[in-house]
């Protein structure tokens, strides 16, 4: 058992350097007028993650023997926290909106520039998109949604910052501090009906406007390889948000085929809201795109276990003598 998985691993550290060349190949934005592309990878089945480096091979080779693979549980040891204020953060606000793409595997925002600095290392912002439920787990727990930043260096390295969603507790417009006077009440009464009246829940998270703006148009992609122009993307809000946080840093690997390593991960503790509204309208189209967690960094990617497990069971079967009915 020990030749066999040195003998994967060694398979596997091959499979790293060609996996590596297919970075880039799905990051850049796309030139005008051409068309979104469909992903051919999908989260069930015998297209679903389980089975990804068959896809492709030797391209996707990461995905089943690579020992540094994404997402993870966010637990104590694996990830070493970084404040973000060691970590330079911009991103373009977009005054005439951005893209919005149907993929197929996830939805996807074409944005228009965007720095993150760390280590001496410069990274150019490429695109966000959305996974749901949450790929990270927040130390074992699912969020609603996780949205990736991806970021490329000029010398190829990637960068992605994970920032968890989840559903708002707080009404959209909720921006009250003081309880409303009775005046206020009334007069609110009179526009919206008596429930829009009722006083924000103490604690109460208001959805995060970023998301609000982007999910209202989210029904118009329904279709894979559609996309539509989101109305104007402010990005300080999200910006700003994190900066007030730290990051959960670690090395590991895109999420999606090729499942390529070396990607630095800096998932946010802040987490962004969405209301149930826009939620539901968010599952409605993207459905479910998660690959499941992986195993701890530095240890045999879990499919190679599980191989090792199902020629047991299968050695174990062959074995039993069969027994009378
Ligand atoms: C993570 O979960 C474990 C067990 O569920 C708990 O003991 C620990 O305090 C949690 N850690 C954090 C940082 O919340
Ligand atoms: C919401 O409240 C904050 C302070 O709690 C205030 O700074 C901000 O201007 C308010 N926004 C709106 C749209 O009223």
């Amino acid at each position: 058992m020990a030749r066999l998985l040195q003998a994967l691993f060694l398979t596997a550290s091959a499979g790293r350097a060609l996996a590596s060349c297919a970075y880039g190949t799905f990051l850049h934005p796309r030139a005008e007028g051409e068309e979104v592309p469909v992903a051919t990878f999908g989260y069930t089945g015998v297209i679903g993650p389980h089975n990804w480096a068959a896809l492709e091979l030797p391209t996707n080779n990461a995905c089943a023997t690579g020992t540094r693979q994404s997402p993870i549980d966010m637990v104590a040891n694996v990830f070493e926290v970084i404040p973000a204020s060691d970590v330079t953060i911009e991103v373009n606000d977009m005054p005439d909106g951005a893209d919005f793409e149907n993929l197929g595997s996830t939805v996807e925002v074409i944005t228009q520039g965007g720095t993150l600095a760390f280590d001496g290392k410069t990274f150019e912002l490429q695109q966000f998109h959305f996974h749901l439920p949450s790929e990270h787990l927040d130390n074992g727990t699912s969020q609603a949604m996780e949205m990736h930043m991806v970021w490329q260096s000029a010398a190829a390295e990637i960068a992605v910052v994970g920032l968890y969603i989840n559903i708002a507790t707080g009404e959209v417009t909720t921006n009250i501090t003081a309880p409303a006077t009775k005046r206020e009440i009334t007069s609110r009464s009179r526009l919206f009906g008596k429930r829009q009246a009722q006083a924000p829940v103490a604690g109460a998270t208001g959805p995060t406007t970023l998301l609000e703006t982007i999910f209202s148009v989210v029904d118009q992609i329904s279709t894979p390889g559609t996309k539509v122009k989101t109305p104007p993307l402010v990005m300080s809000e999200v910006v700003d948000l994190i900066k007030a946080g730290s990051f959960q840093a670690y090395s590991g690997s895109l999420t999606t085929p090729p499942c390529s390593e070396g990607v630095n991960w800096r998932v946010s503790t802040q987490k962004l809201s969405i209301s149930p509204a826009s939620f539901v309208k968010a599952r409605d189209v993207i459905g479910f795109n998660s690959r499941f967690p992986q195993n701890t960094p530095g240890q045999p990617n879990i499919l190679m276990v599980s191989a090792l497990g199902s020629a047991a069971a299968a050695v174990s079967l062959s074995s039993t003598p069969a027994k009378a009915a």
